[in-house]
């Protein structure tokens, strides 16, 4: 990790190790199943590998909350698996970040035990517990997925705060003893040689000073908790004592998940010179469909995407770094987010793996994506596992719709869609296990699949490969991380293009986002470098007729 921004040169690989692959036939993916399709991982050319969390959990919210933070959850391996994994990894040249959950841990982690079993004890400062009022809770938060976001606790006056579920309670920064606890935490995964952390819930650490009730923004009365609690002025000071104390002295990677931070605050978070972080994720195209609740559908259309791409480019600058996504364990899959039914298909995928990968920023390429996996539509909201599914589900059908609106809600949104098994092959549970998947394979899986794309030349996956080379590893890598990207032919409907430039050096992009052909002046761009039609030179020098859903990487 010796060079400072080594991170931006880096294609990470988002793994949830619950879903890729089961070594041991229980039905849940381990870290010795990562540790089996290693070399799967390497053919991809990706540089780092991001776990979603392994660590001991009651698994209420798929290991998002966090029991013991030094130890890994028995159904995904022990710590020296762990170990082998971060080792076997180095060895070909591929980081380990772990996912870092500080903002609550779980209801079973023993600090919280401690707390409620004494709620006026020393634990009990680790969180935000604080005597209800009259009427109730102490104040009228709701929680991210419907709710008080206050828990009494059973037989006191007291409740506790949860932002997230109530099985996660939310850990109290404002107590110097909790700050020494996370940092202890995060330098001994630091010390076992992970390259970094992806930072969880990040900007929620700090609340609102004296926990007022807010205006309420629904008929229970209650106000959107995350509307107001991220972001909130002095959480600064953490994050740079985080800094300072962990990750900062080992130059590691780090990448918040982080809502609400103001295009004002923007370089505080991600500047390449001293950012409290390498970089915050680029989420301003993720849920471009609906608003916080799935059912408060959204108009938009490519114009919709070309606008927020160009705005983050424009906040960005040249001083500040993105991690830039299409999917992740809480977005639907990106054929289905991002395309017309028209464009779901091999075109409209590599189309949007050439959007992504060209960008300015640190890509990175969830599970399944690079060969194309698709959303599930389950008929019964019983089928789904997902929390917020639920939560979800019971607020459209609150508002009044249909079962079968609700369910359509769920389709387009579940975080399931990204959650169900990695397809490998066409064997049965799509060759992730042997046993009872812990959730249903997609049915498409006999088409698509890695043993199908890997005899094809052509195939997404081999797609992914050659674009994410271009970046690590050709004449083109310069240009790719630390060109400009400046979008061009705006007025043009359904076109997204853009240059990177860096020292005269410039390539461009062209995505043809419809099922029509356009015809585009080239200017000087000659030399095809990409082309999910196959093309291999421009047969009329001045001009390209792209055709429906094409995507061309031009020098
Ligand atoms: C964001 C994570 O990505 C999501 O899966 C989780 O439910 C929440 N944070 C709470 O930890």
């Amino acid at each position: 990790m010796a060079e400072k921004n080594w991170y931006k040169n880096a294609v990470v690989y988002q793994l949830y190790p619950k879903s890729f692959y089961d070594s041991n036939g229980d039905g849940i993916g381990d870290i010795r199943g990562i540790i089996q399709k290693l070399d799967y991982i390497q053919s991809l050319g990706v540089t780092v590998i991001w776990l979603c969390p392994v660590y001991c959990s009651p698994m209420k919210d798929n290991g998002y909350d966090i029991s013991d933070y030094y130890r890994i959850d028995p159904s995904f391996g022990n710590n020296d698996d762990l170990d082998e994994l971060i080792e076997l990894s180095r060895a070909r040249g591929i980081g380990v970040v772990m996912d870092m959950v500080v903002n609550h841990c779980s209801d079973q982690h023993e600090w919280f035990q401690k707390a409620i079993a004494d709620p006026e004890g020393p634990f009990a400062d680790y969180f935000y517990i604080r005597k209800g009022q009259q009427s109730g809770p102490p104040n009228n938060w709701r929680c991210w997925f419907g709710g008080s976001a206050w828990e009494p606790i059973e037989n006191t006056p007291y409740y506790y705060l949860h932002v997230f579920t109530k099985q996660q309670p939310d850990l109290n920064w404002e107590n110097p003893k909790l700050r020494e606890e996370i940092f202890r935490i995060m330098n001994f995964w630091l010390d076992k040689g992970v390259v970094g952390f992806r930072l969880d819930a990040i900007t929620d650490l700090k609340k609102l000073p004296g926990l007022p009730s807010l205006p309420p923004d629904g008929e229970d009365g209650l106000a959107a908790v995350n509307r107001w609690t991220e972001n909130v002025p002095g959480i600064g000071a953490f994050l740079s004592e985080m800094k300072e104390r962990t990750y900062g002295r080992v130059n590691a990677m780090t990448v918040g998940e982080a809502g609400g931070v103001k295009a004002g605050e923007l370089m505080d978070y991600i500047s390449l010179d001293d950012g409290y972080f390498s970089m915050i994720f680029d989420f301003s195209i993720s849920r471009v469909n609906v608003g916080f609740y799935w059912c408060d559908v959204l108009d938009w259309n490519t114009e919709t995407l070309k606008q927020r791409l160009q705005q983050t480019v424009k906040q960005n600058g040249s001083l500040g770094w993105m991690g830039i996504v299409l999917e992740n364990h809480d977005q639907p899959r990106c054929i289905d987010h991002f395309l017309p039914e028209s464009g779901r298909n091999f075109y409209g995928a590599s189309l949007l793996a050439l959007m992504q990968l060209m960008r300015r920023g640190t890509p990175f390429v969830y599970q399944g994506q690079e060969i194309g996996m698709r959303n599930v539509a389950w008929a019964d909201i019983q089928e789904y596992d997902d929390v917020s599914s639920h939560s979800q589900y019971q607020e459209a059908k609150r508002r009044g719709f249909s079962d079968a609106q609700a369910m359509a809600f769920i389709h387009s949104m579940s975080r399931d869609n990204s959650r169900t098994p990695f397809q490998w092959s066409s064997a049965l549970s799509a060759g992730f296990t042997t046993g009872k998947p812990w959730l249903k394979a997609n049915e498409q899986y006999a088409q698509i699949n890695v043993e199908k794309q890997e005899q094809d030349q052509r195939s997404l996956l081999n797609w992914y490969r050659k674009l994410i080379k271009l970046r690590t590893s050709s004449p083109w890598t310069e240009v790719l991380i630390d060109g400009s990207e400046e979008y061009v032919y705006q007025e043009i409907p359904n076109l997204l293009a853009y240059v990177r430039e860096l020292n005269g050096q410039k390539l461009f992009i062209l995505c043809n986002f419809q099922d029509r052909e356009q015809v585009l002046a080239l200017g000087t761009f000659q030399t095809i470098l990409a082309d999910n039609y196959g093309r291999a030179c421009l047969t009329d020098g001045q001009k390209i007729t792209l055709r429906p859903y094409e995507a061309v990487l031009l020098a």
